[in-house]
């Protein structure tokens, strides 16, 4: 639940991100099951946006799939994308609403981490701003960190996404200790951001069990959910998992 006399800044948006249907696809190299299906489904659902990572080694969601979700859906495209030029070139002919950008390994099996921005301020200008340029919003995906938050903005990010994964992680390895910090810092990280102006958003492991504390954080404006909702599709189907999302969101700001 939210803290007492806790106003939230604005409604929670809930962003589905689809890329695990591609994952499921590609099993087979063929068409089924088809993402823009299931980013359909997320609209009927009550879903805010769509979000889709095109990585380098085109894993799940293809090029065509992008070109499909910006001709065909409505609801707000949330591109991730690694800072290299193919991407850069890429987002700016597609003009996404949002382009997040993601730290990318080709051996990791997820995003492990956040970007550190710290590090590579000189290499993320030239995304961030070409971006910014092109109207689209820029989103750096990086840990609840106050030094990682103070160069987001200073390169001229319009909303930071905080990596949720050690939270995720330590509540499904029943670390309470650790799930507690880290959700403090998340906490804290999402307060410091939005005094410098950032809109935050969190992602990455999000599920049922873990969503609440997250979404009753006061500054959060996004959170992006992608592989449980897609999992959990299996039993109960795309449409009833994101509805259920939705109303633990809903319950945690209620
Ligand atoms: N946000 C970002 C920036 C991500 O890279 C991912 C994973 O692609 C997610 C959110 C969603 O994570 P998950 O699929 O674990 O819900």
């Amino acid at each position: 639940m939210a803290e007492d006399g806790q106003k939230f800044l604005g409604r929670l948006r809930l962003g589905v991100n689809i890329d695990h249907v591609a994952t499921i696809r590609n099993a087979r190299g063929g068409i089924h099951p088809d993402p823009l299906r299931a980013a359909k489904i997320a609209a009927d659902a009550g879903a805010d946006g769509i979000t889709a990572h095109l990585r380098e080694d085109r894993r799940h969601i293809s090029d065509e799939d992008i070109d499909r979700l910006v001709d065909e859906i409505d609801l707000p495209l949330n591109l991730e994308m690694a800072a290299t030029d193919e991407m850069l070139e890429i987002a700016l002919r597609h003009k996404p609403h949002a382009c997040c950008i993601v730290p990318e390994k080709r051996e990791e099996r997820t995003t492990e981490g956040g970007l550190d921005v710290a590090a590579q301020h000189n290499h993320l200008a030239k995304y961030v701003g070409s971006l910014g340029d092109a109207g689209v919003r820029v989103s750096l995906f990086i840990e609840a960190n106050p030094v990682q938050v103070a160069v987001a903005k200073a390169l001229g990010a319009e909303v930071v996404e905080f990596h949720t994964g050690t939270y995720t992680d330590a509540h499904h390895a029943g670390d309470v200790a650790l799930r507690d910090r880290e959700l403090a810092k998340l906490v804290a990280a999402g307060r410091i951001a939005h005094e410098q102006g950032l809109e935050v958003h969190y992602g990455h492991g999000l599920t049922f069990d873990t969503v609440g504390p997250v979404a009753a954080i006061r500054e959060a404006m996004e959170l992006n959910i992608g592989h449980f909702l897609i999992g959990e599709a299996i039993f109960t189907g795309l449409d009833a998992a994101i509805r259920r999302m939705r109303e633990l969101m809903d319950e945690a700001r209620a």
